[in-house]
């Protein structure tokens, strides 16, 4: 079970298709979900899982039986948790619940290779916001997969925002199953890559001047660079074949690009709190990169325990990062100066 986290912005869900793609064509069937809070992710993938296994009559409805048991040996996400009242953080999993999923898993997996194809790859994006017991089924039903039958070919690629980690840890008190790794932003040269290749593909060039300026500006956030591509091209009128993009297309172009990243910054500046406005606008002063918790403090002219409060919150939202232990930063390149140009207005 792979966990892919970063900030919105970076490219999980991308990725994610990417890797739906290369799957597929190694003739393994895929099953997508997005997780949301409101619905039990279990069950959305439980529900997914007949149609991956093939349409062969007799197997659907084995597969079609497991999947309604293990359906039915799942609660109602929301209502149980109501009804309970509290926190559920050490709460057994009905065995019979990962069980039955790990049944209705090995069944579909079998059913897919006589079926002529190669294995299973459940997709799950947005992981954060998955239900806590569909998290708690999985992973025991992984945990049993792994360990009776090893060679099993299934697999779970995950995505979410930095909390993931937190998110599954705080439903599942062992979760070494799960492998995650944060996503970094792009290097360089990979973004000098994104603008070039697609604009090669249509026989149009990059001048020098005008890749440098691009991928100064993107400063590795893939957002960005889908924008600063995008609107440099527009700029370019569209080139024909034999076009140049020139750094005055690119000048253009950032002026747009920029222009959008400002709504984004609009949007998280207003939703934010007073206290949280006032930590913001502190980190802002501050750099907005790599911000010491004590300085953080000190510049608010208050402890670090005081600041704990909004910094978890924005932290929650995405907006700012613990890039390492005492640590933050924004997670959106341009936030700082955004922060401190509408202040000198
Ligand atoms: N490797 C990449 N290079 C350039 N642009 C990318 C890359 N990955 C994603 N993008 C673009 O960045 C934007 C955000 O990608 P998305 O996958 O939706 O991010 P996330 O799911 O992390 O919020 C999209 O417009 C996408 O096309
Ligand atoms: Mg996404």
């Amino acid at each position: 079970m792979r966990v892919d986290h970063a900030v919105r912005g970076i490219g999980k869900t991308s990725l994610l298709r990417e890797g739906e793609r290369v799957m597929r064509a190694a003739r393994i069937r895929t099953v997508w979900v997005t997780a949301n809070p409101d619905e039990s992710l279990a069950r959305a993938i439980l529900a997914k899982l007949p149609a991956a296994a093939g349409a062969e009559p007799s197997r659907a409805k084995a597969i079609a039986e497991l999947v309604e048991s293990a359906t039915l040996s799942l609660g109602v996400p929301g209502i149980v948790t109501a009804e309970v009242g509290v926190k559920r953080r050490n709460a057994t999993v009905p065995a019979s619940a990962a069980e039955a999923f790990k049944a209705s898993v090995i069944a579909t997996t079998q059913a897919i290779k006589d079926d002529g194809g190669t294995g299973l790859a459940i997709f799950v994006d947005e992981i954060q916001s998955a239900d806590r017991e569909s998290l708690r089924v999985i992973a025991y039903a992984w945990q049993e997969l792994a360990s009776e039958r090893p060679g099993t070919p299934a697999g779970i690629f995950a995505a979410g925002l930095p909390n993931s980690a937190e998110a599954i840890a705080s439903a599942v008190t062992f979760a070494e199953r799960f492998d995650y790794r944060a996503l970094p932003t792009l290097e360089d040269k990979d973004v000098a890559l994104a603008l070039v290749t697609p604009a090669q593909e249509a026989d149009v060039q990059w001048a020098p001047t005008a890749l440098r300026l691009g991928v100064g500006s993107a400063r590795g956030f893939p957002y960005k660079v889908q924008l600063i591509g995008h609107e440099a091209w527009t700029a370019a009128g569209w080139p024909d074949r034999g076009g140049i993009i020139d750094e005055a297309h690119v000048r253009t172009g950032l002026t747009a690009a920029e222009e959008q990243m400002r709504e984004l910054f609009r949007a998280r500046w207003g939703a934010a709190t007073r206290a949280e406005r006032e930590v913001l606008r502190a980190i802002a002063r501050l750099g907005g990169h790599d911000v010491k918790r004590e300085d953080l403090a000190g510049a608010l002219g208050t402890s670090t325990r005081a600041i704990s409060g909004p910094r978890a919150r924005l932290l929650q939202k995405g907006i700012i990062e613990a890039t390492r232990f005492g640590y933050v930063s924004f997670s959106v390149p341009g936030f700082a100066e955004y922060i401190l140009e509408t202040e000198a207005e």
